[in-house]
This record gives structure tokens, C-alpha cells and sequence, in this order.
């Protein structure tokens, strides 16, 4: 496993995407990915698997405090109360006293950043929340949301076809976390050339190239979704390879 540093604290670099994982398929693999090595799992109130998620976590034989856990507040939310009551229960469902990084799922501009923020910032004083963050934020409101809370992280679509450059150097200069979800672009990478090439020298796939592409950016870590032993074990093995600074700039060259 490798880690990015963001403020004084560690985040694993691969973790497990939940969306669209449900019912028994959910406890299996998020359970099959602890066991694999992931330390880092990520759900949110929408997905509705964070009782599934809870399970994997109460069955996995790996301590809580070595799991980077992260949910997302829904939109419809995020008045103060509702940020409040909604993550405690989420915290229920997930069987256990805190999560590690608590986001805001996506911007809605009918509720102000103070008020939401400023909810997330009281749990994270009584200790329920470790970190608070933003998801699909452009750069001006990440700046925005930094005059309510310190934000840790900012998780948005990001893989070789999107690029990300403002959000990146942002990152950088304010030292946060880029998470990127949809690292494989959903699957829309898995037979591009250019990663196939490059893979070959290394005896991996498109995919894997993606995604070491990600992790070896500087404050990004991946989320790829898997719901098979296939696609965890294969997107884990992504630590025992480096890509030059040739092939990371082939790889940024295929932005669309
Ligand atoms: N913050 C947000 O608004 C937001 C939005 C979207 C996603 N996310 C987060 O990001 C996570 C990942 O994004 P995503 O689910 O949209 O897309 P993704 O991870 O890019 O793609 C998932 C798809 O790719 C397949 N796949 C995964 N690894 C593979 C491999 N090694 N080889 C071939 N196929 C592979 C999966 O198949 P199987 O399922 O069959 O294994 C699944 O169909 C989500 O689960 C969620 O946690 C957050």
C-alpha cells in the first residue's frame, strides 16, 4: 500500500468505491477487499449501503482505527439539523463511533456553506468526524468553503479522459486530498491503446496503468468500484510498478 500526505495525516491511495454495490454483493466485497489489503472505503447516505458497508466492517478481522472510512452527506441534508441527525445515523449504520473523512456529496446553493460546514465542523469536535471535505467542487467554491471549515479533501471525476488540472494545482498549493472517483471512467477505458501499450512493458492492463497513473499524482488517491475477486484483486495490484515521467505525460496527452 502507499499513502498520500495531507495535512499531517496518511490516506491510502487505492480505496473501494460503493456505488451501485447492494445487499449481499456489498457485504461480500467490501469484506473481500479488507482482506486483500484496501484500507480505505468509500460510501455515501445516497448509495443506501451504509448498513452493508457497517457489516463488512463488524465481520472484517481488521481493527477499525486501520480503516480510512469515508461517507457523504446528501444534498437534500445539508441544513444544519439534517447534517447532524442524518450522519448520526449514518454512523449507526456504519457500527462505529466516527468515519474518518465526511464530505458534502455535491454543491447546493440553497443552503449556504456556513450553515452546512459549520454543522460538519460541531461533529467534528464531539469526535464523530475526523475530516471534513467536498465533493464535485469547483475550485472557487473549495475556496469559498475554506472560510467555513478546514477542508481535507475535494472528491471528484477524475481519470485519463478528465482532466483536472485547476483542482490539482489547487490541491497542491492548499494541501488537500484530490480523491478521484470513476478512476476507470466506468469502464470506458479498459481497451485504450495508449494504456494497453504501456502496460505491456509492465505485464498490466489498462486499467492498472490508469490507476497507477492516479495514485503516483501528487496528493491523489483512486476509488475504482469492484464487485468481483477479479476486479479487487486487479486493481490493488497497482504498487508494484512505476510509470516514468514519459508515460505519466502520454497518459495525461489523452484527455478528451
Ligand atoms: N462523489 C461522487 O459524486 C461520486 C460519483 C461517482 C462515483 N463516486 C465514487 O467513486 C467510486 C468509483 O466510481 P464509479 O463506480 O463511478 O466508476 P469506476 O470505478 O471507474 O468503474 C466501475 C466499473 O468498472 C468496472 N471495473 C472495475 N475495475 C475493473 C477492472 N479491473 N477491469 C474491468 N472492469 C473493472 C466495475 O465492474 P464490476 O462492478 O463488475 O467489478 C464497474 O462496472 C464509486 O463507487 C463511488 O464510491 C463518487
Amino acid at each position: 500500500m502507499e499513502y498520500q500526505a495531507i495535512k499531517s495525516e496518511k490516506v491510502p491511495s487505492l480505496g473501494l468505491g460503493t456505488w451501485r454495490l447492494s445487499g449481499e454483493e456489498c457485504v461480500w466485497a467490501v469484506e473481500r477487499a479488507l482482506a486483500l489489503g484496501y484500507r480505505h472505503v468509500d460510501t455515501a447516505q445516497m448509495y443506501a449501503n451504509e448498513g452493508e458497508v457497517g457489516r463488512s466492517l463488524r465481520n472484517s478481522s481488521v481493527d477499525r482505527e486501520e480503516i480510512f472510512l469515508v461517507t457523504k452527506v446528501r444534498t437534500s441534508s445539508f441544513s444544519h439539523n439534517n447534517v447532524l441527525r442524518s450522519t448520526r445515523e449514518s454512523l449507526k449504520k456504519l457500527q462505529t463511533e466516527y468515519v474518518d473523512l465526511l464530505l458534502m456529496h455535491w454543491p447546493n446553493p440553497s443552503v449556504p456553506l456556513r450553515e452546512t460546514l459549520g454543522a460538519m465542523r460541531e461533529l467534528q469536535e464531539e469526535g464523530s468526524v475526523k475530516h471534513v471535505g467536498v465533493s464535485n467542487f469547483p475550485p472557487s467554491m473549495v475556496e469559498e468553503a475554506t472560510e467555513h471549515a478546514e477542508i481535507f479533501c475535494n472528491q471528484v471525476e477524475y481519470h485519463p479522459y478528465r482532466t483536472q488540472d485547476e483542482l490539482l494545482g489547487q490541491a497542491r498549493e492548499m494541501d488537500y486530498l484530490l480523491t478521484a472517483y470513476s478512476p476507470v471512467a466506468k469502464g470506458r477505458i479498459l481497451n485504450d491503446a495508449t494504456l494497453r501499450e504501456i502496460g505491456r512493458a509492465y505485464d498490466k492492463t489498462p486499467a492498472q496503468v490508469a490507476l497507477r497513473w492516479l495514485i503516483q499524482q501528487e496528493k491523489v488517491v483512486a476509488i475504482p468500484k469492484a464487485a468481483s475477486e477479479d476486479h479487487l484483486r486487479s486493481n490493488f495490484e497497482v504498487f508494484d510498478f512505476e510509470l516514468s515521467n514519459e508515460e505519466m505525460e502520454r497518459v495525461f496527452e489523452l484527455r478528451r
